[in-house]
């Protein structure tokens, strides 16, 4: 997804400041980058396609104050220096960039163009800065009483002493933002306005509050070093800035919006990779903490959900990627653990879902980011027949997060990978968690996850991560993997499957085991990687037969479980944790899918394609 900083204030290093933020954001996704600089000869632009990080913060050396900086994950219009962000007005004065989609840019292209403007990428946001142009045109038509003006955007309060022109440019971006249709985020400077605009419905939008003046980004690693104080836009809000005052304000009724000061708990030294190469193996090993972070609830909390989720008239767990992986996990754990039935689906089909939703059902969300539009869709179509909304998130403070009725946090720090590790065995760990407290057996639940931890803790040492990397030295060139599960171990042989091909390229696919013999055995192989995912549960023998199965058709048997077996041609050992098996069973794929990665010579961190968090839908 794109990347954006922007800073105002009283600092004079504002480009500086932004592209190394920009550089901490890399992680989001993206395929070309820019900035933009307000300075004494006006806006000085610069952007292109490929790597922020082969650019040098010095090269933004000129004096500024207000700056911003955008990477862009393409939607409309092709991975080029044009259609790199961000897009200005035809006078040159309004500059904006944009994460998201504007879905009428079409109609409002039109519309401009027929008014004279010009446009030079084949992008969805460049309509915006071309139609905030025209609206400060007919602004200054509009107010002619600098009263009414001032009326209509005074900043209030000691914090206000914003000069009484800049208004015509944020009344202008307010009325712009109200022709778009779609889910964005824009942020907007002016070379006459000492001012900093954003705007947002539905991708994400925070606000540093630093010391010597304000930041506004899509996620706080981009301005952490900075500071740690926030304050969050939300969906449907516009935020004004000069550096020393700020207003939140309505974006369709003006109406100012107050906004408390929040201090992150994680720090800047927690969103960097440390002594790792790649983020993905930081969070892999950072599972010898997460776990047990994430088992760290509020009881109450947790018996109040479980009996939310005991006295709804049906529940349904939806999330996307990984995160839905975890819900189908979860399905198993309230049937095994809690003899109650829910219903996963994953949240971009769960618009066919609705006509079950009553306001006595409940949805449980899951997602790392927050931020997941598809998700998020989900969580509006289940408030909009009166359902409470559970949240399952880690990212504080998102979208998801606020708009949840209920929100639990997993607590497993930032996850900037693209690749979804640690978060998953999180959100498994609390979903097991409500489980055990739905029979009244909350106790034997943290016990098992705490068990569970210091056994993973254990694990993950030098030597395990050392073998499986041999494992995918001898697998690396397979062009087909197949990985088969059964029970709660289902659910991670489809997350496998993500995992191997997020990170490595590699076709690789999750099967029930008992599916083999219905059609996918017939993909099998002389030499063909098959990994079977096993447990000391009821279920054990049966997977063991589909691994012999596949071994009959010349499969090269690789068994995660937690004793030997003869059917295994490698065979990587995991503690038995009976219940908690999927989340102990998932890492050594995780490392597995890393090590893949790296041998075939890719960024494990930022695979092709992908973003961390799919705020569009
Ligand atoms: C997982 O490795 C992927 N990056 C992706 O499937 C991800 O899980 C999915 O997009 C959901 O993201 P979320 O958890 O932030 O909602």
């Amino acid at each position: 997804m794109c990347g954006i900083i922007g800073y105002v204030g009283r600092r004079t290093d504002a480009g500086v400041l932004v592209v190394e933020g920009l550089k901490r954001l890399e992680y989001r996704g993206y395929d070309s980058w820019g900035v933009a600089c307000k300075t004494e000869e006006g806006i000085v632009i610069r952007k292109d396609v490929g790597k922020i990080s082969a650019v040098n913060p010095s090269d933004f050396l000129q004096p500024s104050s207000l700056a911003m900086a955008h990477t862009r994950w393409a939607t409309h219009g092709g991975v080029t220096p044009e259609n790199a962000h961000p897009h200005v007005s035809c006078d040159g004065k309004v500059v904006v960039v944009l994460n998201g989609i504007i879905e009428n840019f079409e109609e409002l292209r039109a519309e401009l163009a027929a008014k004279g403007h010009r446009f030079v990428s084949t992008t969805d946001t460049e309509v915006i800065p071309h139609l905030i142009e025209e609206e400060m045109k007919n602004e200054g038509q509009r107010t002619e009483d600098l009263g009414q003006r001032e009326k209509e955007n005074a900043f209030p309060g000691p914090r206000s002493q914003v000069p009484s022109p800049s208004p015509d440019f944020a009344a202008a971006v307010r009325r712009a933002c109200l022709r778009f249709e779609g889910r964005f985020g824009i942020v907007a400077m002016h070379a006459d306005v000492p001012l900093l605009v954003a705007a947002r419905t539905g991708s994400p939008l925070i606000v540093g509050v630093a010391e010597d003046g304000y930041f506004i980004a899509s996620d706080t690693p981009a301005f952490i070093r900075s500071t740690a104080t926030v304050q969050y836009l939300d969906d449907g809000e516009m935020v004004v800035t000069d550096g020393q005052s700020i207003l939140f304000s309505d974006l369709r009724t003006g109406e100012e919006r107050e906004k408390r000061e929040i201090a992150i708990t994680w720090s800047a030294a927690e969103s960097q990779k440390g002594e790792y190469e790649h983020y993905m193996l930081k969070e892999i090993m950072e599972q010898k903490q997460s776990i047990a972070r994430a088992v760290n609830q509020d009881i109450d909390q947790i018996e109040t959900l479980a009996r939310a989720i005991l006295d709804a008239q049906g529940t349904f767990l939806v999330g996307c990627g990984t995160a839905a992986k975890a819900c189908m996990a979860a399905e198993y754990f309230f049937s095994v653990i809690a003899g109650h039935h829910v219903n996963f689906a994953p949240a971009s089909e769960f618009k066919l879902y609705h006509r079950f939703l009553k306001p006595e059902s409940l949805l449980i969300a899951v997602s790392q980011s927050g931020e997941t539009a598809d998700t998020l869709e989900a969580m509006k179509i289940a408030k909009s027949k009166g359902a409470k909304v559970l949240a399952i998130v880690n990212a504080e403070g998102s979208s998801i997060a606020r708009e949840a009725d209920y929100t639990l946090h997993i607590n497993a720090g930032p996850e900037r990978a693209v690749a979804s590790t640690k978060a998953l065995t999180g959100q498994m760990a609390v979903l097991l968690l409500i489980a055990y407290a739905m029979i009244g057996k909350l106790p034997k639940g943290r016990t098992r996850l705490l068990e569970t931890a210091a056994a993973i803790n254990d694990m993950l040492n030098p030597r395990y991560t050392e073998f499986i990397e041999t494992i995918a030295e001898r697998i690396q060139q397979s062009s087909d993997l197949y990985i088969i599960g059964k029970g709660w171990n289902y659910p991670m042989a489809l997350e496998s499957a993500i995992k191997i091909q997020e990170v490595s390229y590699v076709h690789a696919e999750g099967f029930a085991g008992g599916e083999l013999k219905h059609g996918p055995i017939a993909l099998i192989e002389k030499g063909t990687p098959c990994i079977a995912l096993v447990g000391n549960d009821e279920v054990r023998t049966d997977i063991v037969s589909n691994a012999i199965e596949l071994k009959a058709r010349g499969g090269f048997i690789i068994g995660i479980a937690p004793a030997r077996n003869d059917v295994f041609d490698e065979w990587i050992k995991v503690p038995d944790v009976d219940t908690a098996q999927a989340i102990v069973n998932i890492i050594p794929i995780q490392i597995l899918a890393y090590f893949l990665a790296v041998k075939r010579g890719k960024d494990p961190d930022m695979p092709r394609n992908l973003a961390k968090s799919v705020t569009v839908k």
